[in-house]
Order: C-alpha cells, then structure tokens, then sequence
C-alpha cells in the first residue's frame, strides 16, 4: 500500500477538498497500481486535478471506463468525436468563434451530475480543449462539510426527507434551454433520493441536493421548493468550495456523491470555452 501511494505526487488543493496530482501522462496509459492510487486519492479529495497535457478522446473515455460504466448522456446532441460516452460543452460556431450562445446554463447552478437519474453519477472527467481567460471556472462543493455543518436540528428535519429531481425541470422551465424530446423525457421521468445519503465506499454521511431537485415527496409543492432552496442556499460555504480557473488540457475528476459543481459565466460573445466530459455511473443513492 506504501509503494502504492508513493507513486503519485499527490498536492491538496485546500484544507477540506480537492488535491492536484503531478506527472501523470494519462494517454500512456495508467497501470493497475496508479489506478488504485488514484481512485484512493479520488475517494479521500474528492476532487483531482491533472496538470495539463495532451488527452485524445479515446483515452478519455478509456480511463473514464477504469471507473466503471460511462453514461451515455439522453441529450444526443452533445455526443463528441464519436464516442456516445463523451459530452460536448462548446460556444463556439462552426468557424470556431464564440457564438455568443452559452451551451448549458444549467451548469451554472450548484448541482451534480445525473442526479435526475435513478443511477446516479460517480466520477466525472472533464478535460478542457479550449478554456477562457476570464471566467468560465469550475467551482466545487464538499457534501460532507455541508452535513457536519448542518447541525443536529437540521439533520433530524431533513433525514427522512426525499427530493425529487427533473432533469425537464432543472433544464427547460428553470434555465430556458431548450425542452426535452418527449422521448427524452419519456426515457429520464422525475426520480426521488433522500437528501441526506451514506457514501457507499467511505461510508460518510453527506448531503445530496443541488438544482436538480424541483420538490419533496410528501409535501406541498410550494413549501418543499422553499426548502430545497434555503438548504442549496445553506450548503455552499466559502471554507467548503474550491474554485478552478482553468488551463488548457486540464483534466479534472470528481466524486459526485459528496460534491456539487458549478462552471461560472464567462463572455460568450468573446471568449471561447470547449470541454469535454465522460460521467461514470454510480449506484442508487441510500
Ligand atoms: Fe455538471
């Protein structure tokens, strides 16, 4: 186990979440034993960071596939480069200048990744082809943080408490993006999680909430909105949040069952932003 932590130049990022990790060449491939290093290390950070460097499509997807199975996202027209498992996130037109249109403003809400599903996402590896001088960040959020803040009269209020999440709601009548198919919306319904849930691997408890809940089960539609905001209202907190500003050919992974993400705005008009994401599959919250 010594040997195997040794191998990696592990660097926090800050004092609760998130560790850079140095000398990895992820396109030549990842042994078995810098694998259970990085995976040990996604478990403790939460966060990682790559530093920059080359990494074709294929072998995103293939060191997404370490992780286990890659989601093939129900929005078909984000696929990239011919790999269903890989999403597109780009405001740039078909001469390669910014559009002046935002791809998803869905990303710009506290959120984490296919919570609008039954099974939910694990790892999500986001590797950044063209980023933006000013803004366009990717800022993070530690669950467990948000829960050991929570304090006990608030745990005991929310532990029996399940949400629903809507992938159409969060996207379509929240943001303004264009609606789902009916077919993409007959094929990802509205799916309850409780919010508060156990890690399945480090067995902590965290909070698991964020823009794609619309309502609680069980209680009025009006007052259970009010709750989901005051609460991702509450669980964003300074000592909680790292923030990444963005180098080209960057690649960051992250633990969506303990960490909500968000990108921030960046001038659409003048500034191009292209990334690429895989999300892996995890399992149903509990
Ligand atoms: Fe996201």
């Amino acid at each position: 186990m010594t040997q195997v932590t040794l191998a990696l130049d592990i660097r926090p990022l800050t004092p609760k979440l998130g560790a850079r990790i140095r000398s990895i060449r992820l396109a030549d491939g990842v042994s078995d034993a810098t694998f259970a290093a990085i995976y040990q290390a996604f478990l403790r950070y939460q966060v990682l960071l790559f530093e920059p460097q080359d990494l074709p499509p294929a072998d995103q997807v293939a060191f997404a596939r370490r992780f286990g199975e890659v989601q093939v996202h129900v929005m078909t027209q984000y696929h990239a480069d011919g790999f269903p498992e890989l999403y597109r996130l780009s405001n740039l037109d078909e001469n390669g200048r910014p559009s002046g249109r935002h791809p998803d403003k869905g990303t710009l809400a506290w959120h984490t990744d296919g919570s609008w599903s039954e099974v939910t996402g694990q790892a999500t590896i986001i590797y950044g082809e063209i980023v933006p001088a000013i803004g366009g960040e990717t800022h993070f959020a530690d669950m467990y943080g948000a829960y050991e803040r929570l304090g006990d009269d608030w745990r005991r209020r929310v532990a029996p408490l399940r949400a629903v999440h809507n992938l159409d709601f969060s996207r379509t009548r929240r943001h303004g993006e264009e609606p789902l198919t009916d077919a993409q919306r007959w094929e990802r319904p509205p799916v309850d999680h409780p919010i508060l849930r156990t890690h399945p691997e480090t067995g902590r408890k965290c909070v698991y909430l964020g823009d794609h809940a619309e309502y609680i089960l069980g209680m009025p539609y009006d007052e259970g909105r009010a709750l989901i905001e005051e609460i991702n209202a509450g669980i964003i907190h300074p000592d909680l949040v790292y923030e990444h500003h963005w180098t080209k050919g960057e690649l960051l992974l992250w633990d969506n069952r303990c960490v909500l993400h968000r990108a921030t705005a960046f001038d659409v008009a003048t500034q191009g932003r292209v990334v690429r994401r895989c999300t892996v599959l995890g399992e149903v919250p509990r």
